[in-house]
């Protein structure tokens, strides 16, 4: 056989394919799109599902791929022998109700002898054991000596993948000969040792398993054939192990080259190291190629599991520093032109390898440390398992994943308690979960946390306006974002920040975060679970989980918000001595602008109160008392008497701010250091907010200046319409004010007097029906009010009358009907009248007999209730 690459047999097995009509598709990405059973996609056939079970129109009824693909299953073997490996490329031909077994193997034994030029009496095949359709095909049309068809049961013979597709299958075997046999009589495919070796998978999809474990029929049969492209190239290269493939063993020489140290000797631990990160770096360079990143969940932290196991066999290994992106470049050498993906991103790959690598390299010397040191002091005791929360702490501080930390100890004879790490895990979670829902909030999607949490942010704010902090994860509407743009919006978490997050009705900080080259506005500020979520917007660069940045909080808008949270302090002693002792504290809100404060309180302050309130606290501010803030126990605080809220819970120890002698509270907010700065406290409205709750809201400092603003302004505005100055408005208000009474009063006095003169002309208007006359009539320019002064007119000089008015303003129309009292002894009633004409507009209402009143909504049906008005008569 001709010795061919890895590379050229991937062309060779797409074009023989495309020359039997089958539409080339280039990979699918290793992260299933649709899918949400499966973490990574794991053969050629997982990203067509929805193909197979007709649920979705293929572009052709037969395809061919090269997928990528990654399985974890067996990851504790790879390294330890020849074959295992947890990336590998499956080479797919698939027909979708299209063509079916016959095709199948043809198409299959044409490739591998005549296209390969495979030995024909070196092929085997399987089948599965009641499947005669395939051993006539193998026998009658392909022509295999009967004695080379293995007929095998349900565990060799039939496909299936967790659920979804499924079906019998044939395999096709090479045999090695033999050398690598067992020696026994009875050795054929299916036997345990490494003579025979499969290949090819033609499964011949017709069942679907569902969730429940039970099968059912597809609507046409299909056809799913996969073979591993590492185990076709080692047949075809005439080599024992994947790792002695062409494009493997490029891999292989780098690392071996790199660490100095003989590759093949089978020395543990030198072989399994280069080993294992030959082949952890392959899958770790696609999964990032494919958009995956390093975290604590998900394909996140496979991806994380795999660099950080291979990192630590660089160790191994004595190789000093990050190497890893250095030996994924060699990946994408050997790769790059079938997946152009890796050459397109691959200085993003480098960088997140980079990153990875070196925060783990900080940690994974004392790590190991650590862990052999657990392992002497469990020695000298005579045990093995490791306490679960020891290793959850390597995992949570050192970033030490759960598998190596089992594998280290695994090397030395111990295990873990995984129980007790589990515990300790989903405690974390909780955690994962609060900063999930925190983006939630944003509408971004659940699992756009690039990196879960470890540890908790700290607050440098109490002393500093500007700190250092590295970005711990970026949530942001793109999936699994490592990084954020221009123009975009996300929440970034640092692992120090001067800023404060919105709590104890205090506002979050506002201010910019940038470092070289990269600058953002930060929009907001929250705390979830001990972590500061600061929503940004790009305003220039990128960033990337692991950069530094500086944070910088607005100087000015915290010194504002500070004068009004420690006014807020005074404000509360304030009416405590003023209102009484009953004043609690009910809600307050803290803002640059102002506060607002919440109390108990049955009634009104009232205005002397809020004089004396006002007065006592600006007396304490031109005292200059000096702010001071100490932590103690809550045992502590509570003898020295501070104030606290009623049903808060607070830690053990809590931060005390006193404002001088005045007042003691148990706050976290930001403060003055003293009093004085406040400058004034100006109290802008006191409201009632709900029964025995009222509501102060005040301003500070400048904030005073700024009402006194407004205040002017308005007079200024009013001297303007009045056309006067500042002295006159007073004069000129109360002339104007007495000039319209007394133009009103001649208005009303007109009005009346055309009514009375009006009167008989509208009264002619009215209809005689059976001896009454009905006025129906509609008015827009006269209200209600007016309308029942002319009705009372009306009866006042006349009888045997029914008045019926609407008054018109807009849509909206209220109806009045009006009766005689000679007619009310005729049993007219016009509140039983009224109910159904104004229903005829849709309206309702009702009254007494002689008079009624109703409202309406539709205007343009006064005429059908006036209709109505006439069939009551
Ligand atoms: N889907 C089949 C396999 O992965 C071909 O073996």
């Amino acid at each position: 056989m001709e010795k061919l690459g890895l590379n050229q047999l991937r062309e060779m097995f797409l074009n023989f394919y495309e020359s039997k009509e089958h539409y080339k598709k280039k990979s699918f990405s290793l992260v299933p799109e649709k899918d949400k059973s499966l973490l990574i996609i794991n053969s050629g056939m997982a990203p067509l599902k929805p193909y197979f079970a007709g649920l979705e129109t293929p572009p052709s009824k037969r395809m061919t791929t090269c997928q990528k693909c990654i399985r974890t299953g067996d990851i504790e073997n790879v390294g330890y022998t020849s074959r295992h490996g947890t990336f590998f490329e499956m080479l797919g031909s698939f027909s979708f109700g299209d063509y079916f077994k016959t095709e199948s193997i043809t198409w299959g034994w044409e490739f591998i002898t005549q296209v390969l030029k495979m030995p024909e009496d070196k092929i085997w095949a399987t089948i599965y054991e009641e499947d005669d359709e395939a051993f006539t095909i193998w026998k009658e049309v392909i022509g295999m000596p009967v004695e080379r068809i293995v007929r095998l049961g349900k565990d060799d013979n039939f496909w299936e993948i967790g659920t979804g597709p499924c079906g019998p299958c044939s395999e096709i075997y090479f045999d090695r000969g033999e050398k690598y046999g067992c020696g026994s009589e009875d050795c054929k495919p299916g036997c345990d040792c490494d003579r025979y070796i499969e290949f090819w998978n033609h499964v011949f999809t017709q069942f679907s398993k569902e969730e429940d474990g039970t099968y059912s029929n597809l609507a046409h049969p299909n056809i799913d054939t996969g073979m591993g492209l590492e185990r076709l190239a080692c047949i075809m290269q005439g080599v024992d192990s994947i790792f002695d493939i062409d494009t493997i063993k490029y891999i292989l020489d780098a690392i071996v080259a790199k660490s100095g140290v003989q590759y093949g000797d089978g020395q543990f631990p030198t072989d399994v190291s280069i080993r294992i990160i030959t082949d952890h770096i392959r899958s770790v360079t696609f999964m990032i190629g494919d958009g995956i990143i390093p975290s604590n969940e998900g394909r996140g932290y496979v991806l994380r599991r795999l660099l950080r196991r291979a990192a630590r066999h660089g160790k191994l290994l004595n190789i000093e520093g990050a190497f890893l992106a250095e030996i994924s470049k060699k990946v994408i050498e050997a790769s790059g032109q079938a997946y152009p993906e890796l050459e397109e991103k691959k200085d993003y790959i480098f960088k997140i390898i980079t990153i990875e690598e070196e925060k783990f390299s900080t940690t994974i010397d004392q790590g190991t440390a650590i862990i052999a040191q657990y392992v002497e002091e469990l020695k000298a005791e005579g045990q093995t398992v490791l306490s679960g929360e020891k290793v959850f702490k390597l995992h949570d501080t050192y970033g030490f994943p759960l598998e190596l930390t089992q594998e280290i100890l695994e090397e030395n004879g111990c295990s873990v308690d995984i129980e007790e790490f589990d515990e300790h895990m989903n405690k974390q979670k909780e955690t994962a979960r609060a900063a999930r829902k925190s983006a939630e909030e944003d509408g971004w999607a659940e699992d756009n946390l690039s990196v879960s949490m470890e540890g908790t942010t700290e607050f440098t704010g109490y002393e500093k306006v500007t700190d250092q902090g590295v970005v711990k994860a970026i949530i942001s509407a793109k999936p699994n974002a490592a990084s954020v743009g221009e123009g975009e919006d996300a929440k970034i978490f640092l692992d120090k920040t001067p800023f404060y997050a919105e709590s104890g009705g205090q506002i979050y900080d506002c201010g910019t975060i940038y470092n070289d080259g990269f600058m953002a506005e930060v929009l907001d500020v929250t705390k979830v679970q001990g972590n500061f979520a600061h929503k940004i917007k790009v305003l220039k660069g990128q960033l990337h989980v692991g950069d530094t940045v500086t944070a910088a909080i607005s100087v000015t808008n915290r010194n504002s918000i500070a004068r009004n949270h420690t006014a807020t302090h005074l404000l509360q002693k304030a009416l405590k001595e003023v209102v009484g002792d009953h004043v609690h504290q009910a809600g307050s809100s803290v803002t640059a602008e102002g506060l607002r404060f919440d109390f108990s309180h049955y009634e009104a302050v009232s205005k002397e109160q809020l004089a004396a309130v006002e007065e006592l606290v600006n007396d304490k501010i031109l005292h200059f008392l000096p702010v001071k803030v100490e932590e103690m126990s809550m045992k502590e605080a509570a003898d020295s008497g501070a104030t606290a809220l009623f049903g808060e819970k607070y830690g053990d120890t809590v931060r005390v701010v006193s404002v001088g002698d005045f007042s003691k509270e148990l706050c976290g907010g930001t403060h003055v250091s003293n009093a004085g700065l406040i400058g004034a406290l100006r109290i802008v409205s006191e409201t009632g907010v709900a029964a025995g709750v009222r509501r102060i809201e005040a301003v500070t400092g400048l904030g005073v200046l700024k009402k006194v603003e407004e205040s002017e302004e308005l007079i200024h505005a009013a001297s303007d319409i009045l056309k006067t100055n500042r002295s006159g408005v007073l004069a000129k208000i109360t002339n104007i004010s007495e000039e319209a009474k007394s133009l009103k009063k001649e208005l009303e006095d007109l009005k009346k007097s055309a009514i009375s003169s009006s009167l008989d002309s509208i009264l002619a208007e009215a209809k005689e029906i059976k001896n009454v006359k009905l006025l129906t009539k509609a008015f827009t320019d006269y209200d209600i009010n007016d309308l029942r002064a002319i009705s009372d007119d009306i009866k006042k000089n006349n009888k045997g009358v029914i008045v019926v008015f609407a008054s018109q303003v807009g849509e909206k129309v209220t109806f009045m009907v009006s009766v005689t009292d000679d007619l009310l002894e005729k049993g007219y009633h016009a509140g039983n009248m009224i109910k159904q004409i104004a229903a005829a507009a849709g309206g309702g209402g009702g009254g007494k007999a002689d008079m009624a009143q109703a409202g309406a909504k539709d205007a343009s049906k006064i005429m059908d209730a006036f209709k109505v008005a006439e069939s009551l008569i």
